[in-house]
């Protein structure tokens, strides 16, 4: 394994965030298959079937970081056991206004109000069916985790939902219902047991293939709430929940280095872990783990709350691809 992240890691941390996020995703792009591997090391296969699904290892990449689907090949040459593309959404949209990405180097946490700046489904879908015709599609499991255009009102978002399932869904081991980013306003109303109820039954009814259906969550839904989406989910057929997305409890962070946005990272550790072991504690449906892990002890955690799968996000990017070999080999 060749340690490139650690000269690598001072030049794009000197960069603005969303500039470095660019940078690297160009490098991963571009680099061949061969030299992520180097970088990376051997692969840690451990062979967990979950949902149906066949994972080489339990660390995957979490949503938000290949937003358009346009490095996968590199996800699996890094090592990662599966990766999540998206979220994307039926319309492409240009998310918020920049700055909108903001480093917390101190709390090892980011900020981010992103606000689904994606190149819409139609995009992604012609991108990923070009991906499989040249024959480069990764052999890890993929998932596209799909959310709401920002100009489609509240009433119609299950056909946006829709649209974006329809045509992505072929493409995905399994497909993830983002109803919990703070960056959208109204989404994570969708939470909600009526809401999510039509929602997954919308998408059940298009969903011949029997693909998983997961559902995405916030670290900031109340004991109430969780009972409601669990019996939700189990009702409505969901193959897991995904816990969790970023939170907007930022009592954390001093006042002065605060920003609008969602909070993810270290600080996000606890109240994942904690949400994790409730969900676990009422439903056998499988979790994704996801929020501040950033070594073995924090993955460990998480896998003894009831995790079965992994997702690193704010981690890889303060500890780069390092992080996957050591916690997919504990
Ligand atoms: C995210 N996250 C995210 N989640 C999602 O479902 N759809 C998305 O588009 C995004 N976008 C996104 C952008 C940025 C910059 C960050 C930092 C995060 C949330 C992410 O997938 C994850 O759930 C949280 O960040 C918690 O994990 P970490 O970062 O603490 O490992």
């Amino acid at each position: 394994m060749i340690d490139v992240y650690s000269a690598l890691r001072p030049i794009l941390f000197a960069l603005p965030p969303e500039t470095a996020h660019h940078v690297a995703m160009s490098l991963l792009r571009a680099a061949p298959p061969w030299l992520a591997r180097q970088i990376a090391g051997s692969t840690i296969t451990q062979s967990i079937s979950l949902f149906g699904v066949d994972f080489r290892n339990r660390v995957g990449l979490a949503a938000g970081f290949d937003k358009n689907g346009v490095a996968l090949p590199a996800w699996e040459a890094l090592g990662f056991g599966f990766a999540e593309i998206g979220t994307v959404t039926a319309k492409a949209q240009p998310g918020n206004p920049k700055p909108r990405i903001f480093r917390l180097p101190e709390k090892q946490a980011l900020i981010n109000r992103l606000g689904f700046n994606n190149d819409g489904a139609d995009v992604v879908a012609r991108r990923l069916e070009r991906l499989r015709r040249s024959g480069r599609w990764p052999a890890i499991p993929i998932g596209i985790n799909i959310g709401k255009s920002k100009s489609t009102p509240l009433a119609e978002a299950f056909e946006d939902y829709r649209y974006s399932f329809r045509r992505l869904h072929s493409h995905a081991d399994y497909i993830v219902l983002n109803v919990s980013s703070p960056n959208t306003p109204g989404l994570r109303s969708l939470q909600a047991g009526d809401s999510l109820g039509g929602l997954l039954h919308a998408i059940q009814n298009d969903n011949a293939a029997r693909k998983p259906i997961m559902v995405k969550i916030a670290p900031d839904v109340s004991p109430s709430q969780l009972v409601e989406i669990i019996t939700t989910c189990e009702e409505g057929g969901a193959a897991g929940l995904i816990a969790t997305n970023t939170t907007l409890d930022h009592s954390s962070i001093a006042v002065a280095k605060d920003e609008e946005g969602g909070l993810s990272g270290a600080p996000l550790r606890e109240k994942s872990t904690s949400l994790i072991r409730d969900i676990a504690a009422q439903t056998k449906l499988p979790i994704i783990g996801c929020g501040g892990i950033f070594d073995q002890a924090s993955a460990q955690e998480k896998v003894e709350a009831g995790a079965g799968l992994l997702q690193v996000y704010t981690g890889f990017v303060y500890r780069g691809p390092a992080l996957i070999r050591e916690i997919a080999a504990w």
